[in-house]
């Protein structure tokens, strides 16, 4: 008994060992730590301060220009009132453009989408570098007020589909 229990631990060592240490998968959930400070871990947010992302933003990537806005969001930052399931929020993050490779954010997007997640992900493909870096390119806003802007011209177009 005492031998399959050190087994069962060595196996579950060795596979968050392996686990942690393939910087090339897709869902890193590293990249997601400079975020749970905020969101927290699971990504409930944090009511009236910090806007929970679960599963609203995997709805937001479903939405006509949703994709663009996450990209834009965590590579410029978010400034405005917004408001999330009746509550309102006017805080500010900043962007990640200077800490954040393309890679990292394709990777943060992913883990977003796909873990922190509760419904069906199959419509959603992948968060690739080459696809942020393109958004990065043709969005125009730059800037955490610029995408509180974008974000108000999305949820008025997209209304109750909005999350
Ligand atoms: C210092 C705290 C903080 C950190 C760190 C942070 N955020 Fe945010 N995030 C916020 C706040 C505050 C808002 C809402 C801003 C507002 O009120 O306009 C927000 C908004 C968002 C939104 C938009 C939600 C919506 O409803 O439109 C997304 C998506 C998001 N954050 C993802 C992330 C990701 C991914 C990371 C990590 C790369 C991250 N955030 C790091 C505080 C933070």
């Amino acid at each position: 008994m005492r031998r399959v229990t050190i087994v069962a631990w060595a196996v579950t060592a060795l596979s968050v060992f392996f686990f942690a240490n393939d910087s090339s998968a897709e869902y890193r959930g590293d990249a997601f730590a400079t975020c749970s400070a905020c969101h927290l871990p699971d990504g409930v947010g944090v009511p009236g301060a910090f806007p929970p992302i679960r599963n609203r933003a995997a709805t937001i990537a479903g939405l006509d220009g949703g994709r663009d806005y996450l990209i834009t969001v965590v590579t410029y930052g978010l400034m405005g009132t917004i408001q999330v399931d009746g509550v309102q929020y006017f805080g500010v993050m900043a962007g990640n453009a200077g800490s954040m490779t393309p890679e990292d954010i394709a990777a943060v997007l992913n883990y977003v989408v796909f873990e922190l997640n509760d419904n069906d992900a199959t419509e959603h493909e992948p968060f690739t570098a080459e696809e942020v870096e393109k958004t990065q390119a043709a969005i125009a806003a730059k800037s955490p007020t610029a995408a509180g802007e974008l974000r108000k011209a999305l949820s008025n177009k997209h209304g109750d589909q909005w999350p």
